[in-house]
């Protein structure tokens, strides 16, 4: 059987805002993830921590990096934090502790054989932005982080090969808060928030894009959305159609527009029969349409997969896309077992999500997060953690079918996560990493380091270039 190509970047990802605490250390300021009040996931007893402290990644990093390199990474995905590097974010000059801080990270990384893979944006909007501005519905915003993404190229050029503009994309109007630091505003319907918000967030992209080109032209670009494919609920021509516009809205939408450099006409469309008249002039068409040039690669996170079913009791067309749009059911799909939160596990959804985007884009895909959360507990300085070793086996599987089998060309996979951090939820309870780090949801113990079960297992992984599963 031959093999993934030589060069697959095996590794890991995280999100510094997750994971790193320190939160006013060197001058940083707060962002959304610190301030947010976060909702708790549908059934589960909210057990948040705070972010001060997260799990010490600020001050463990070498130590966290060593055991990236133990298990043989060749990749390893951090975001910059924007609000160190601008702790408001509308100054004009970067915080050069901020930038000094991660330029070691990333000669630390080096000197280990790792290629860092940095996102621009992860869940990390400055919080004064947001207040004073409304993030990224605010066009002035959009040049704050061009502001930003300068600073950091300029610092990083010819030392990182790999960047990534915006963590997830396809959430901003549906987390808009976290996710793009914007609160809804009360004279906005959802509709006309989606639509803007998707364009704003859209022209952030592409200035991105262009700034990493413009001083860093080696530098590899790529967009980024949060992977799940809706399945229709049964068989039954009214779900396929609610799947299907459900997936062309929050799936393709941000990487039909990357790629092809304009607005779809599904998308005009919808705006259309909904008398929404957006905010887009000429200039941010053109940065658009020019980005699309030079994207390299297309990036996303698979947890698991979901289901679209219609609604019955809606007979206007457009108060039905509406609410399959923003539907909040959470329906089940009988065939996939789920974790504690609720996540169906659904590894061949993963080689799904590969053919179709390959065959739809011809762009080279990245795997940039996939995992499982799971409540662990430390015992004699163990975790057996068979549920994640199991998880991981099942879905590299099924990357290798859809590389090997159905032709996919795949740069890399990272799995989330190295090690342990606080959830979108900032819950700690729900476990990602192969390293546990030691503390609980209101006490931080130790903050010590100790390798899972699938710490070593991966390792393996890597090692024989997933020839062992
Ligand atoms: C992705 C995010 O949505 O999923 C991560 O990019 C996040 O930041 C991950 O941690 C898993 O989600 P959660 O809610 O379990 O943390």
């Amino acid at each position: 059987m031959s093999q993934l190509k030589k060069d697959f970047l095996w590794g890991g990802a995280l999100s510094n805002v997750q994971a790193e605490g320190g939160y006013l250390e060197d001058g940083k300021g707060l962002n959304v993830y610190d301030t947010l009040v976060v909702t708790p996931e549908p059934g589960i007893a909210p057990m948040f921590c705070d972010t001060a402290v997260a799990t010490d990644h600020y001050h463990h990093y070498k130590e966290d990096i060593d055991l990236m390199a133990e298990m043989g990474f060749k990749a390893y995905r951090f975001s910059v934090v924007w609000s160190r590097i601008h702790p408001l974010g509308d100054e004009e000059q970067p915080n050069l502790a901020g930038l000094d801080y991660y330029e070691d990270m990333i000669d630390y990384l080096l000197e280990k054989g790792i290629e860092p893979v940095v996102s621009l944006v992860h869940f990390d909007m400055p919080d004064h932005l947001l207040r004073e501005y409304n993030g990224f519905l605010n066009k002035q915003v959009i040049e704050f982080f061009a502001r930003h993404v300068e600073s950091i190229v300029e610092r990083f050029k010819g030392k990182v090969k790999y960047y990534i503009t915006y963590n997830e994309i396809n959430l901003a109007p549906y987390m808009p808060d976290l996710v793009a630091g914007v609160y809804k505003p009360d004279d906005m319907s959802q509709e006309e928030l989606f639509s803007q918000l998707t364009i704003n967030v859209q022209i952030a992209h592409a200035r991105a894009v262009d700034v990493i080109k413009r001083i860093d032209p080696q530098a590899q670009v790529g967009g980024m959305i949060g992977h799940a494919p809706f399945y229709p609920l049964t068989c039954q021509s009214q779900d396929i159609i609610a799947a299907d516009f459900k997936n062309k809205m929050h799936n393709y939408l941000p990487f039909d527009i990357m790629t092809s450099g304009k607005l779809p006409e599904y998308f005009i469309h919808f705006m259309k029969q909904r008398d929404i008249v957006i905010d887009f002039n000429e200039q941010e068409q053109a940065m658009i349409a020019s980005s699309a040039q030079k994207l390299d690669y297309l990036s996303f996170s698979y947890y698991r997969s979901s289901v679209q079913g219609s609604y019955d009791d809606i007979d206007d067309l457009i108060a039905l896309e509406n609410a399959i749009l923003f539907d909040k059911r959470g329906l089940k799909n009988p065939y996939y077992p789920s974790n504690e939160w609720g996540w169906q596990i659904d590894s061949e959804g993963l080689r799904y999500s590969l053919i179709d985007f390959y065959h739809r884009y011809h762009k080279p895909l990245f795997i940039v997060e996939n995992g499982i959360g799971i409540d662990e507990q430390l015992k004699d300085g163990k975790v057996i953690d068979d549920e994640r070793i199991a998880y991981y086996q099942k879905h590299i599987t099924s990357i290798k079918r859809a590389v090997l089998h159905d032709g996919v060309d795949l740069m890399g996979y990272l799995a989330w996560s190295p090690i342990d951090f606080l959830s979108s939820h900032k819950e700690i309870r729900k476990r990602y990493g192969f390293v546990y780090v030691n503390r609980d949801f209101k006490d931080l113990l130790d903050l010590k380091r100790y390798r899972k079960k699938s710490f070593y297992w991966y390792q393996k992984v890597i090692q024989t270039h997933s020839e062992d599963l």
